[in-house]
């Protein structure tokens, strides 16, 4: 069953195209992973998600909602019902990491201050950062900001969790850490996940559907195995990182 649905597609900054009738489905309670060059829309696909950009045309459907028939106010309502783990973890630089992860809690549910602080706890026992709740995000570790922005995304149990490029720039063990955590997380809350990543390791680890996304358009769509298997020279091309091939650089 698909979760959500990017459905023709395409998408415009200028005159510099980014998606030109692109497809993607994204199956419920699973994780899927779209690679790609820098710069091929990838977050682009991920703001499009959340609705955080409009298609210039055709359809972003999430849960059989058509997002293009939401006004200003069910779109919000909608957002808030979306984890985004942002590439750099966005934190605020006022807050301690515990205040940081309680935000959405605050700004957008009802909830009394004794079950938000219970909430918070659970939450960052989950990513294993219990410990530093009360440390400010300057004295965290790139590591441990990647998994306070994975706590802050998933505290008010959302549905979609979406990740850009959460390991990026981290040691292979920390790495190994992340991309345990996305996979605990993704099971603890039922939910599904899209996540945006260069590292092809951590892919293979978490992936349940790898997407491709090249020149505007997805060109492969599959299991880890099926991509690895892809006779695409493209995507060949991509996995092995190699220079040689028909990816113009
Ligand atoms: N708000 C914007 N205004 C103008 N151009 C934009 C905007 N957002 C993205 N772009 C352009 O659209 C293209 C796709 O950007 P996007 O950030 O989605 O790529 P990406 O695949 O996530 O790249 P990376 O791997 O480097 O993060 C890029 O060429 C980028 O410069
Ligand atoms: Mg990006």
């Amino acid at each position: 069953m698909n979760f959500a649905r990017i459905d023709g597609v395409s998408l415009s900054f200028g005159d510099k195209v980014v998606l030109q009738n692109c497809s993607l489905d994204i199956k419920a309670g699973a994780i899927t992973c779209l690679i790609g060059l820098s710069g091929s829309g990838k977050s682009t696909i991920l703001r499009l998600l959340n609705g955080l950009r409009k298609p210039d045309s055709g359809r972003v459907i999430v849960k059989s909602t058509d997002l293009s028939t939401l006004r200003s106010e069910g779109l919000i309502d909608f957002r808030r019902k979306i984890g985004f783990a942002f590439q750099f973890a966005a934190l605020f630089d006022s807050l301690s990491v515990a205040d940081n992860v309680a935000l959405p809690l605050r700004e957008n549910t009802k909830m009394k201050p004794s079950e938000i602080d219970r909430t918070v706890h659970v939450t960052l026992e989950s990513v294993g950062l219990e410990h530093v709740k009360d440390r400010m995000p300057s004295e965290l570790s790139g590591g441990m900001l990647k998994r306070a922005g994975f706590a802050r995304a998933v505290v008010n149990n959302p549905e979609l969790v979406l990740y850009d490029e959460p390991t990026t720039g981290l040691d292979p063990i920390i790495t190994h850490i992340l991309t345990d955590t996305i996979k605990r997380l993704r099971r603890q809350l039922n939910s599904t996940a899209v996540v945006v990543s260069h590292d092809l390791a951590s892919i293979y680890a978490m992936a349940d559907y790898v997407a491709m996304l090249f020149e505007g358009a997805i060109i492969e769509y599959g299991t880890v195995e099926e991509i690895q298997k892809s006779p695409n020279p493209i995507v060949q091309q991509f996995l092995q990182g190699s220079e040689v091939g028909p990816i113009p650089l």
